[in-house]
């Protein structure tokens, strides 16, 4: 498995045809297979261009490998499927799960940390190794409410990690909005969590409502977020870092400025 390198974006139809046509670019993007798998026309014309030019990497909204619900087998062989027909080698999505008896409901909701939460997701885990033959990459969410458990939150993550032979997506937002809405401190965190298993790194935009962060990614990339980031790129060196936009999304030209404000923090970790 490849992991592309530097800064990328998550590449959005807002903005996707301008994409090809511009000299400057982030250094790779990130797509959602759900958004664009089994679409032909303007789609499919617009992400062949993408992908001449980019390295892409997938990362998935539905798979729900925490659900009790069965695995949904076909879905993961029209992904792989895809992935081949577009050349991507890298396939994460979130440690979470949506649907509960056949219904999904587009929300990324929070796994009791408990050790039969740990085998049940890993057993599944493998079963998505397999099918799409390559490695999970699972990204760690933010959640509102603490399901009941017996596990811290990074003991969990590791354990899964662990068992499974998945690596991390480490989002640093997500940790941070998690810190401040469950009081704890997220430089601890992340001296807990395993960073020997992290592929690459997710960062975005967060908001205040009333009394906590709400994960929006509605906005530029907080000072707080990128501290970790560099914190986090301080212990492992160069990882892929990226920028994660979905709502509120500014021009192209605008993100790249983003870009760049991210890549000031990514070659700071580089150089150590
Ligand atoms: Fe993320």
């Amino acid at each position: 498995m490849k992991l592309p390198e530097g800064v990328g974006l998550g590449l959005r139809y807002s903005f996707a045809e301008e994409v090809p046509k511009k000299e400057e670019g982030p250094d790779w993007f990130e797509i959602a297979p759900e958004n664009w798998m089994g679409r032909g026309g303007f789609f499919r014309k617009t992400l062949e261009r993408v992908r001449e030019r980019f390295p892409v990497v997938c990362h998935g909204l539905s798979l729900s490998i925490g659900s009790p619900d069965p695995l949904d087998t076909d879905f993961l062989r029209k992904v792989k499927a895809f992935m081949e027909e577009f050349e991507i080698e890298v396939y994460s999505e979130h440690l979470s799960f949506s649907s509960f008896k056949g219904d999904h409901l587009y929300d990324l909701l929070p796994i009791p940390f408990t050790e039969e939460m740990v085998l049940h997701v890993s057993k599944r885990v493998e079963q998505v190794q397999e099918i799409l033959g390559r490695p999970l990459i699972l990204e760690n969410v933010t959640y509102y409410w603490r399901m009941p458990g017996e596990m811290e939150e990074w003991e969990f993550i590791n354990a899964v990690l662990e068992e499974s032979g998945a690596y991390l997506l480490l989002d640093v937002n997500n940790v941070y909005v998690n810190s401040v809405n469950h009081s704890y401190d997220p430089y601890e965190f992340l001296k807990r969590i395993d960073l020997s298993k992290v592929a690459y790194i997710h960062v975005a935009g967060h908001e205040r409502a009333e009394r906590i962060l709400i994960d929006t990614h509605g906005t530029n990339v907080k000072e707080e977020v990128l501290k970790l980031l560099r914190y986090v790129l301080e212990k492992t060196g160069p990882l892929p870092v990226l920028i994660e936009r979905d709502n509120n999304i500014p021009s192209y030209e605008e993100l790249l400025e983003e870009v760049e404000n991210v890549r000031r923090v990514w070659s700071h970790g580089k150089d150590l």
